[in-house]
């Protein structure tokens, strides 16, 4: 099954919006595999988005990954990645439409509160990034009243 990296960046997790946030993609029918509370150092920063490394917001974008802790979770469902992006919502909060994330809870991109990996390739490579040591493997009992 499809897995997804979903990351609370620090001003998600100082706003109290952890709980919120895991509560939409429990509900959606999305299943939890990995989850930590972690304080990132700046070299591990700029490995996560090291194809953003020549971008002019790039430091400013570090300097706010690691500005405090930060929750990395890991979630599995079919089309999770894509599904996932529609439930944060679209970069820009200027342009997430209400009832997403970051049209609920944001107002300008450089806090915008959520990661969400952009494509199963890149997801698979973030939570080896994020979760060396693997993943919880555990099957919801709810699983046959989500999937036909
Ligand atoms: S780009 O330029 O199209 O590659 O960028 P984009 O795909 O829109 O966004 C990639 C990540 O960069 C963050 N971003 C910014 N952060 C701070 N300031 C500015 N101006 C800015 N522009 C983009 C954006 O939130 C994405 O981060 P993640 O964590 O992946 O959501």
């Amino acid at each position: 099954m499809e897995q997804t990296f979903i990351m609370i960046k620090p001003d998600g997790v100082q706003r109290g919006l952890v709980g919120e946030i895991i509560s939409r993609f429990e509900k959606k029918g999305f299943s939890l595999k990995g989850l930590k509370l972690i304080s990132v150092e700046r070299a591990f920063a700029e490995k996560h988005y090291e194809d953003l490394s020549a971008k002019p917001f790039f430091n400013g974008l570090v300097e706010y990954i690691i500005s405090g802790p930060v929750v990395a979770m890991v979630w599995e469902g079919k089309n999770v990645v894509a599904t996932g992006r529609k439930i944060i919502g679209a970069t820009n909060p200027s342009d997430s439409a209400p009832g997403t994330i970051r049209g609920d809870y944001a107002v300008e991109i450089g806090r915008n509160i959520i990661h969400g990996s952009d494509a199963v390739e890149s997801a698979r490579k973030e939570i080896a990034l994020w979760f060396p040591d693997g993943t919880v493997n555990w099957q919801s009992s709810l699983h046959s009243w989500i999937y036909e």
